[in-house]
């Protein structure tokens, strides 16, 4: 018998009511214990209120094998749909551990790529809200080329969308590999890891004991490894970080940031002349002269416990989205090693992919000798910076604050390399190294002649300093095109930025080039 049209809408709400429930109540309670929320939570606190669209909510596997035939939950693990942030479209997945451990297959890969599908073609971000225990074992190798199809898709957007990703839970086994694809992750602490193979694979082949958090936790990753570029202390946070994130970036490559409102006022700001101490070897946090310099509390630093040597992040500048780049001589003297380099040339790529302009403080020593940085690459990992500039073709602005030494001072954004607008304050070093090895080098001879050899080495030194520890002789070529007071620094930068806002700036053509990986 045909039923009625309130039948109809009654067998429709249950469905809904069925899919809502995920895996059921009691593996809710279970995640709820964990101190986690489920994947329709995380949605809701993400995006605007009422804002979330979904799509594929009765979408179930096909699968009949291990007895899933006998398992079939509506929605097959993930919560795919579009929605708003701030009034700005994002299309979302959140994996839902509650059917099947978040794992994905066939049906649970084609609503992601559904998703990312539509957000390729109307240009607005993609985030991921990552809760999965890998490839669903079940499905075999439909699960695999599920994960595949996602990684192809994630390739293909990188630069065109922002892509987010967010660790909310395990990420094991081929997981790891389209947040890392991804532009940002974002790691919740004592919830999250990530790893390739997990503490028993790892027992079984190298010996080594190691536990799940310490091998792939969000503080390993946001510290040593790198792959994580934020570690937040809870979900909440977590889901903080990406509003944040997507208040500095827009739409799609097409498009520019969103400036916000902002006011001329005097610019200048006389606390940034206290910063750089006389003696060219004392520390000084390069974190103060960044928050000086931009919009009051706008910094929002990216891999902030990670190769410390070298600070990045997002900033406003009246206004402004920026992206900062900006050697840290409160760590390592700001050397530039294998961490550092990388880390900053997949901001500077990123920036550059989304029309974010780059501002660049620098006080640089040099690369870091040893063994260690050659062996494992620091000519290819050094490149790579060197590279990501030289490509850039957003604003470019560097202010050199005191020491610009060596190949680091061509790598750190300098004119030669494409840079639009370079600064130097009177405490800039510009030379080929600092004056100690200098003068070891060049006066060798006179050196150990001399009746008093440390004496000598100490004239000498100080002969190289008064030649070459200063701005001049790079401002004499116009390799810098001002020296500035410290407390000119953010009215030139935003007189500058401004100057460039309509910079337009092409590669060669080409089909894309060798960076060296
Ligand atoms: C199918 C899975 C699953 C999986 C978990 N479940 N992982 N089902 N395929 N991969 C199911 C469990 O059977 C269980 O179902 C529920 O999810 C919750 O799992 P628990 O083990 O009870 O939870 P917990 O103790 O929190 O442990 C979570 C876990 C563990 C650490 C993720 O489940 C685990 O180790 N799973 C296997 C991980 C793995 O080896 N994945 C494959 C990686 S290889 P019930 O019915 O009891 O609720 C891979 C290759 C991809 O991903 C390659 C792509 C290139």
């Amino acid at each position: 018998m045909r039923k009625s049209r309130e039948e109809k809408a009654t067998i429709l709400q249950q469905k809904i009511d069925e899919a809502q429930l995920g895996g059921g109540a009691d593996r809710i309670a279970s995640q709820h214990k964990k101190g986690k929320l489920t994947a329709r939570e995380r949605v809701q606190l993400l995006l605007d209120e009422g804002s979330f669209q979904e799509l594929g909510m009765l979408v179930t596997h096909r699968s009949t094998q291990f007895g899933l035939d006998k398992q079939r939950f509506l929605g097959d693990g993930v919560i795919t749909g579009y929605g708003t942030i701030e009034g700005r479209l994002v299309y979302v997945f959140s994996q839902d551990f509650t059917v099947f451990g978040g794992s994905l297959a066939e049906a649970h890969a084609q609503k992601i790529v559904k998703i990312m599908d539509l957000a390729m073609k109307n240009g607005a971000p993609v985030i991921g809200l990552n809760d999965s225990g890998g490839a669903r074992i079940q499905e075999g190798v439909v699960s695999l080329g599920g994960y595949a199809d996602i990684f192809y898709r994630n390739t293909l957007a990188s630069g065109v969308i922002p892509q987010i990703s967010a660790i909310m839970g395990p990420c094991a086994g081929g997981a790891v590999y389209s947040p890392a694809i991804t532009d940002f992750n974002i790691m919740v602490e004592h919830s999250s890891y990530m790893f390739v193979t997990g503490p028993n694979v790892v027992k079984t082949v190298t010996h080594e004991e190691v536990s799940s958090e310490e091998l792939g936790g969000a503080s390993t990753h946001s510290s040593k490894s790198g792959v994580a570029h934020f570690s937040t202390a809870n979900e909440l946070e977590a889901i903080q970080y990406i509003k944040k994130l997507m208040s500095y970036v827009p739409q799609n490559c097409e498009e520019w940031p969103a400036h916000l409102p902002y006011e001329a006022k005097n610019e200048i700001v006389p606390a940034l002349n206290e910063i750089v101490p006389d003696n060219a070897n004392q520390p000084y946090d390069i974190k103060e002269v960044i928050e000086n310099t931009i919009d009051t509390g706008s910094f929002f630093e990216v891999h902030k416990n990670f190769a410390e040597n070298i600070v990045v992040g997002f900033a406003r500048l009246a206004g402004r989205s920026i992206g900062i780049i900006a050697n840290q001589p409160a760590f390592l003297a700001g050397v530039l090693d294998i961490h550092s380099s990388v880390k900053a040339a997949r901001f500077v790529r990123f920036c550059d992919a989304f029309n974010i302009p780059l501002l660049v403080f620098e006080d640089v020593p040099g690369f870091l000798p040893g063994t260690d940085q050659e062996w494992n690459a620091i000519i290819t990992n050094g490149a790579k910076l060197l590279y990501a500039f030289s490509e850039a073709t957003v604003p470019r602005i560097t202010v050199i604050t005191r020491k610009a030494y060596g190949g680091a001072y061509d790598v750190m954004n300098s004119k030669h390399i494409g840079a639009d607008l370079n600064f130097a304050w009177p405490s800039a070093e510009i030379a080929v190294m600092g004056a100690k090895g200098a003068a070891e080098i060049i006066f060798r001879k006179e050196i150990t002649e001399a009746k008093d050899p440390a004496q000598k080495w100490l004239e000498k030194e100080e002969e190289y300093n008064d030649l070459f520890a200063n701005p001049y002789n790079a401002a004499g070529r116009g390799y810098i095109d001002e020296v500035i007071l410290p407390e000119q620094t953010r009215e030139r930068l935003i007189r500058g930025f401004k100057m460039l806002e309509n910079k337009a700036d092409k590669l060669p053509k080409k089909k894309h080039g060798n960076i060296p990986l």
